[in-house]
């Protein structure tokens, strides 16, 4: 089945940025990006990023506020700061023997690294790559990660999965199946993420009295080091 797959991506992979490159930084950035942001979405961002700051050492070398005002609109501007921090380390100490050890790593971005830039054969499992293993019941080797992804992305879709278009439906046991709804994404319009959004973006365009703001919201983004505090003028840090 494994060999199946991997024709099937031979004629029908997505060619993304990342794919081009095994440099660990930009594969790094790559998967932070796209731990929450849909892949049409990161790449021209992916391209800008690395076009601004093209190694670790570039990235570190940038204050929090550049990055946090580089990644605005990408989401969850957490993930800015710790591959940040990141960087930092990577600068300062190299690469751990612990991926999971650079903050903003965990488990699935750690095997992402040890594949896609180390080339060990271990397999990424992401949503997307979880869905495809449960469905056929196999399992596949590192070799398959990208083709997994691109799969469960654009064919073995959760709701609507379009078997006929699958190169794997003939050995598949779950051929014509869907999943149960997921649970509906809460609600971002006027949510407090998107008022944290709303009130990040202004700080970043220029400092604001902080009697102005929401002050449940700028602690909250203070308590994540994405704002500073001083004076009662809240601003991006330095
Ligand atoms: N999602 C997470 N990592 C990915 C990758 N390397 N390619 C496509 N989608 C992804």
């Amino acid at each position: 089945m494994e060999e199946t797959l991997l024709g099937w991506f031979d004629q029908n992979g997505r060619d993304l940025p990342w794919r081009r490159t095994r440099d660990p930084y930009g594969i790094l950035v790559s998967e932070v990006m796209l731990q929450q942001t849909q892949v049409e979405r990161v790449v021209p961002r992916y391209e800008r990023w690395l076009g601004r700051w093209p190694t670790a050492a570039a990235l570190a070398a940038a204050s929090p506020g550049e990055v946090i005002v580089e990644w605005q609109g990408l989401g969850y501007n957490r993930r800015a700061l710790a591959l940040h921090r990141a960087a930092c380390h990577l600068a300062a100490s190299g690469w751990p023997t612990d991926l999971t050890a650079l903050p903003g790593v965990g488990p699935y971005t750690a095997a992402a690294l040890r594949n896609f830039a180390f080339g060990e054969d271990v397999l990424p499992r992401d949503v997307n790559v979880e869905r495809v293993e449960r469905r056929t019941g196999r399992a596949f080797s590192g070799a398959a990660a990208q083709a997994l992804m691109d799969l469960g992305a654009t064919i073995c879709l959760a709701r609507i999965p379009r078997c006929d278009a699958c190169p794997l439906a003939r050995e598949c046991p779950s051929r014509g199946t869907r999943d149960a709804p997921a649970r509906k994404q809460s609600r971002f319009e006027g949510s407090f993420r998107q008022r944290r959004a709303d009130v990040l973006r202004t700080v970043a365009a220029a400092p604001r009295r902080a009697d102005r703001l929401e002050k449940a919201v700028v602690d909250s983004l203070a308590r994540d080091s994405l704002v500073v505090v001083e004076n009662d003028l809240v601003r991006l840090p330095s």
